[in-house]
């Protein structure tokens, strides 16, 4: 089981939808810690709720970010998480969680990247632009914001008459699978970096042991 520590910053949806896999046993990973810059952030709540540890690290009892971020590692690491995952966590992330989770920190953005990285509205910007497609996308997280190596995209169509609400409705959707099917195939082993690109290696389908019997039965 792959130890999952999330950070949120809000009502933590996307956090639900992990918490929710795991307890289904769709994924081999579960939840052990869930951190949040605001102390009123739903998401700690909801961790509450399925018995996981959580904790509020707001910026001004520390006194520096670097500070804060040292003290969210330190928690993660109590904890024993393997994988950082950012559902919704607004801070950009440093240093302290960089060198400490090295390739072991991923993200889910509502927008197809790299169109519309870097900001909080990337639904409005894609009304704003006039795309016909958007979604999200789960990446690894690195220095550059929004801008890792892809692991999952899933592509939403902006329908006329969207708002800004419904598209971001839409989007969200799509988040809540890819991001649970993004931690599953890490879960998996099935995630391989190479450079930027990433790939998905295909699911074991047969058991080793069939196979040799059928070999066995089907050899004259
Ligand atoms: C999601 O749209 C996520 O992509 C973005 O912030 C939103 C968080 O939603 N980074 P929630 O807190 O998981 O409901």
């Amino acid at each position: 089981m792959l130890a999952l520590g999330v950070l949120a910053s809000g009502r933590g949806s996307n956090l639900q939808a992990v918490l929710d896999a795991c307890t289904a046993g769709r994924i081999g990973a579960r939840v052990v810690a869930v951190a949040s810059n605001r102390a009123d952030a739903l998401a700690l709540d909801r961790a509450v709720c399925h018995d996981v540890s959580s904790k509020a690290f707001a910026r001004g009892a520390y006194r520096s970010k670097s500070a804060q971020e040292e003290a969210i590692v330190a928690f993660m690491r109590e904890q024993g998480v393997e994988l950082v995952v950012l559902a919704g966590y607004v801070p950009i992330i440093g240093r302290p969680l960089l060198e400490a989770y090295r390739d072991r920190i991923i993200n889910v953005h509502p927008s197809l990247l790299p169109a519309f990285g870097g900001t909080l509205h990337a639904q409005a910007a894609a009304l704003t632009y006039g795309v016909k497609v958007s979604g999200c996308t789960v990446h690894y997280v690195t220095e550059d914001v929004d801008a890792g190596p892809i692991i999952l995209q899933q592509a939403v169509p902006v329908l006329e008459g969207d708002t800004e609400e419904t598209l971001a409705r839409r989007i969200l959707d799509a988040e809540h699978e890819a991001l649970p099917t993004a931690i599953g195939w890490i879960a998996a082993g099935r995630v391989v970096r190479e450079g930027r690109r990433v790939r998905i290696q295909p699911e074991c389908v047969h058991k080793p042991d069939v196979r040799i019997q059928e070999l066995v039965r089907n050899s004259p």
